[in-house]
């Protein structure tokens, strides 16, 4: 199949190939999604064949508002309302217990629970609204980084869906943060993102903690999606504390460097990727392109600069632990 790229001019195009069960990846704030429509089972079977993506990790269904949930969850809890007024559309998405057997298993991996999320993207709200909601995993293949601009999803995918809503690069970089909201009296934190703990807590009474498996501890993640082999680039990544690039590069032959503007700076002669200013938000916005962009043959091993794993660095700091499989320059070794 030929892989269509349309333009926000041509969303009816989109709209049509997702009535006719066709997969099309849309653009939001995080990252790139993978669209089917989320009541067609077997259009959502399509989404893992072509992402190649374990059956048991399920889906997010993605919402033009948030009414359209209460189809599959019945009438909201206070504490979800409070969230959506404060977060949606943005980057937050929420799990609820289903009180129907509208989606099928396989948007829900045979859970009783579901994840939902409102875009903040022009153009795939005005999608959702033309075709209802949508399951959209991150429009890459299963392992690799998410895409964050609609060239990152035809490397990945073409050939293999209908086509990609071409909106721009995401600005955010990474993906949403996860939290479960089927107990409305503790609310967990099940993937890190840019809407961090202080955040969510800030604007509801009862506790919100992290699951303890993604701050490192031991057990099995509540999000099935967390165990899986995650953004990994073919060449190496090795995690670097800032002050230790000199002594890092002394280790390798062929280094690529993935840090800040004023690290970068001081190895003209190096190939690098710029996370930016130093700030967080341009380190998340950033980090998923330049793994793609340094993942060449060329290179021996790509220098990834580690940033406080507080904040919105916690999100940063877990996609980055999983591509460099938990590898870390020592300066001692
Ligand atoms: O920012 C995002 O969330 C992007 C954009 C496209 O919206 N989507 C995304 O989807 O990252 P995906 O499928 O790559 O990640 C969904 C994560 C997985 O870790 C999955 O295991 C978890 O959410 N998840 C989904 N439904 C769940 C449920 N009912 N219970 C626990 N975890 C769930
Ligand atoms: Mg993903």
């Amino acid at each position: 199949m030929e892989t269509q790229r349309w333009q926000q001019a041509q969303l009816n195009q989109a709209v049509q190939a997702l009535k006719e069960g066709e997969l099309v990846a849309f653009p939001t704030e995080t990252v790139y999604g993978l669209g089917a429509m989320a009541e067609n089972e077997v259009a959502v079977k399509k989404v893992y064949q072509a992402k190649g993506r374990p059956s048991d990790n399920p889906l997010i269904v993605h919402v033009a508002y948030p009414e359209m949930i209460e189809d599959y969850t019945g009438p909201l809890s206070q504490e979800a309302k409070l969230l959506m007024d404060h977060f949606w559309p943005g980057p937050l998405t929420m799990i609820f217990k289903l009180t129907n057997q509208r989606l099928s298993k396989s948007v829900t991996g045979g859970l009783e629970t579901c994840a939902f999320r409102m875009p903040n993207h022009p153009s795939t709200l005005s999608l959702l609204e033309n075709v209802g909601p949508l399951v959209g995993p991150s429009a890459n293949t299963s392992g690799k980084p998410s895409p964050t601009t609609a060239e990152h999803v035809y490397h990945d995918l073409h050939g293999r869906i209908a086509g990609i809503l071409d909106g721009g690069a995401s600005h955010i970089g990474v993906e949403s943060t996860v939290i479960d909201l089927s107990n409305p009296q503790h609310i967990m934190i099940l993937r890190p993102g840019a809407i961090s703990a202080e955040m969510l807590q800030a604007v509801v009474d009862v506790p919100v903690t992290y699951d303890q498996t993604i701050l490192g501890k031991e057990g099995q993640p509540k999000a099935p999606g967390m165990k899986y082999k995650h953004y990994s680039p073919t060449v190496p990544v090795v995690m670097v504390e800032p002050q230790h690039f000199d002594t890092a590069i002394q280790n390798y032959a062929h280094v690529a460097l993935l840090a800040e503007e004023n690290i970068i700076q001081h190895y003209p002669q190096l190939p690098s990727f710029s996370l930016g200013n130093g700030s967080i938000e341009e380190a998340n916005e950033f980090l998923f392109a330049g793994l793609r962009e340094l993942d060449q043959p060329k290179h021996d091993v790509i220098l990834a600069e580690i940033f406080p794993n507080e904040g919105a660095g916690r999100a940063y700091m877990n996609r980055l632990q999983k591509a460099a499989g938990g590898q870390k320059f020592d300066v001692k070794s």
